[in-house]
């Protein structure tokens, strides 16, 4: 697959570039996020290889920094705030009615690619509580039952 070769190249590349520097974890595993969209296991031990570090400490970093997804993400990302606000206005109904009707945990992708669902901190927008958000488009005062019309815009 010649697509995947050019991003192992690009990701040999920023390996390159940063060997050496104090921390040159963070910024590889940055790039390689963005190269890839997610951050697969081979893609950790290139890496580790790579910076002459082992796969535990690229795991490591991997996994404790929410910004790195070990996993492909969905087309669509599902962010159900359970910050203060929304959670005592029903936020954790609103996700648990999205994990029943996608038929996956939270932090899970749906098999067919299409959603990934995540609950997420608060999202800056308590006025409009309990809230989520589908990648940038906000929806705001949801209750569970508006969930399978939402999902199926995008289904
Ligand atoms: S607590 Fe949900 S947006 Fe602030």
């Amino acid at each position: 697959m010649p697509e995947l070769r050019e991003k192992y190249l690009a990701l040999d590349a920023a390996i390159q570039r940063h060997k050496g520097e104090p921390g040159a974890l963070m910024p590889v595993l940055q790039e390689a996020q963005n190269i890839f969209g997610y951050v697969p296991q081979e893609v950790q031990q290139r890496i580790a290889d790579g910076l002459g570090v082992t796969l535990a400490e690229v795991y490591g970093v991997a996994t404790f920094y929410a910004q790195f997804s070990l996993e492909p993400k969905g087309q669509y990302v599902i962010g159900v705030c359970l910050g203060t606000a929304c959670y005592v206005k029903g936020s954790q109904k609103v996700l648990d009615k999205l994990s029943e009707e996608l038929r996956i945990p939270v932090g899970k992708t749906t098999p067919d690619g299409v959603f990934t669902l995540n609950a997420t901190r608060c999202l800056g927008a308590c006025g409009l509580a309990p809230v989520m958000m589908v990648n940038d488009e906000v929806y705001g005062r949801l209750t569970p039952d508006e969930v399978p019309g939402i999902l199926s815009k995008y289904r």
